[in-house]
């Protein structure tokens, strides 16, 4: 399983150390073949010691450049960073980000070997029409991204679900994972959307789920720790 911790825009360089120290404590106990993942702000990138990855929640699609306010895969290098998030529906949604624009990040990190966890997701009101509406929305998102690229996961991550508390149903998890496996074969397919200790157990026992991108509960090292080892 792979357990993946979106810090979006919280903790700091100090308490992202102090959330490491206390993970590393309790990640002795983690089964081996389980990947943990996290997303630090980029404040907080840096070089970590332990059994994880981190990765960027974010950069531009430029080594360095005139991109006020971003950074590129030279910041990058300097804590050897090589997992990034591309997608994400904050992102897409917040920040503007077009369907376009997450294609040409994912092509060129695909093109410096980065590993991409690539989200998709659908908002309610495309929810509320129906499996076949969902399906079609979701299966746009892959526009322009390369399915076949070997260092791909893909995070399915219902709009509706995310830090509201309220996950997707057993059932939607399902039927969803199922029908994108379809067009993913292989891939890892992580679910997103409000996945937390009192959940973990039975989404992650869902065929087709291959492990979990977690926001809100992953912000204490103790509950996402408990996710990790439930
Ligand atoms: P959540 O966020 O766990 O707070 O719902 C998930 C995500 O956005 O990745």
């Amino acid at each position: 399983m792979i357990f993946a911790a979106n810090f979006k825009t919280n903790h700091t360089r100090k308490s992202t150390e102090l959330y490491i120290e206390e993970l590393n404590e309790k990640l002795g106990a983690k089964k081996p073949e389980d990947r943990v993942y996290l997303f630090p702000p980029a404040t907080a990138l840096d070089a970590y010691e332990g059994d994880f990855k981190v990765g960027t929640q974010n950069a531009y699609p430029a080594v360095n450049g005139a991109y006020t306010g971003e950074i590129g895969l030279e910041q990058l290098d300097e804590f050897d960073i090589r997992t990034i998030l591309i997608g994400h529906s904050e992102r897409r949604e917040q920040l503007g980000e077009s369907q376009e624009n997450v294609a040409e990040k994912f092509a060129f990190f695909q093109e410096h070997d980065f590993e991409i966890i690539y989200c998709i997701g659908e908002p309610l009101h495309v929810r509320e029409k129906g499996f076949e509406a969902v399906m079609q929305y979701l299966l746009a998102q892959f526009d322009g991204i390369d399915l076949n690229y070997d260092s791909l996961i893909v995070a399915y991550e219902p709009i509706w679900a995310i830090g509201t508390g309220r996950s997707a149903t057993i059932e939607e998890i399902s039927t969803t994972h199922r029908a994108l496996k379809k067009a993913i074969a292989d891939k890892p397919l992580l679910y997103g959307g409000s996945a937390k200790p009192a959940n973990i157990k039975e989404i992650i026992s869902i065929a087709g789920v291959d492990g979990v991108l977690v926001g809100s509960a992953s912000l204490d090292a103790e509950s996402f720790s408990e996710m990790i080892l439930a």
